[in-house]
């Protein structure tokens, strides 16, 4: 199989996952990326059955609508039932790197208004220590250079991703070689940094449910 067609399928897996609580009131948490983008075809097939979705960004919004999906905004929305989104790595804690996309500000909002965080991912994105994949952090531009000092403080690699602005109009600082062993830890710690606006370790809220693509099939796992 290709890592498409295991994206594909943890899409559908998703939606099996939620059809039976959907009902026309329902309002949809939807991440941002690949995976996420197979999970918007699939809710678009039962559009008619829900009252619309909250994105994580404004290329998901822009994808949603495409599909004739509804948009909310989340303090219209309030608590969201569930939220499906994909992850860059996960650990069997279901604790994850996320915010490839640079959309892991809003996603750490949506996720944290979610009462179930489903995270679909290809078994690419399994590790068992979280920071192979360099760490996103989101920061205020005037911060950049604070904030880089500091997480060379704390073992890190920071790198600057040039040319890329945030929905939010912030800027994204990965960090490489940084080997995430306490993320919880972690995650608070960099947070506290004056200027950061968020960082992609999900570790405070994890997901709940992984459905992990698999050339074997759907592996459905909890923490
Ligand atoms: C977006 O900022 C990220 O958090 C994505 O959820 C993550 O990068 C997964 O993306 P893919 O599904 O494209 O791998």
């Amino acid at each position: 199989m290709t890592q498409n067609q295991l994206k594909q399928a943890v899409a559908q897996a998703a939606l099996e996952e939620i059809r039976d609580d959907l009902h026309k009131d329902s309002i949809v948490g939807v991440g941002t990326g690949s995976t996420a983008n197979f999970f918007i075809e699939e809710l678009a097939r039962l559009k008619m059955d829900i009252d619309g979705a909250v994105a994580s960004s404004e290329a998901t919004a822009e994808r949603l609508r495409a599909h004739g999906i509804p948009v909310y905004d989340l303090n219209a929305a309030g608590i969201l039932d569930v939220y499906v989104d994909g992850a860059d790595e996960i650990n069997a804690r279901l604790q994850m790197i996320k915010g490839g996309g640079a959309a892991l500000t809003r996603e750490k909002i949506v996720a944290a208004c979610s009462n179930k965080f489903i995270c679909i991912a290809d078994e690419s994105k399994q590790v068992e220590v979280l920071g192979d994949f360099p760490l996103p952090v989101e920061v205020l531009p005037m911060a950049r250079s604070h904030v880089g000092r500091e997480l060379v403080k704390l073992g890190a690699d920071p790198q600057w991703r040039e040319n890329v602005k945030t929905d939010n109009g912030n800027w994204i600082i990965d960090c490489y070689n940084f080997l995430l062993d306490d993320p919880l830890k972690l995650e608070t710690r960099i947070n506290d940094i004056a200027g950061v606006v968020c960082n992609g370790i999900f570790a405070q809220r994890p997901a709940d449910v992984l459905l992990l693509g698999c050339p074997e099939g759907v592996k459905r796992l909890i923490a």
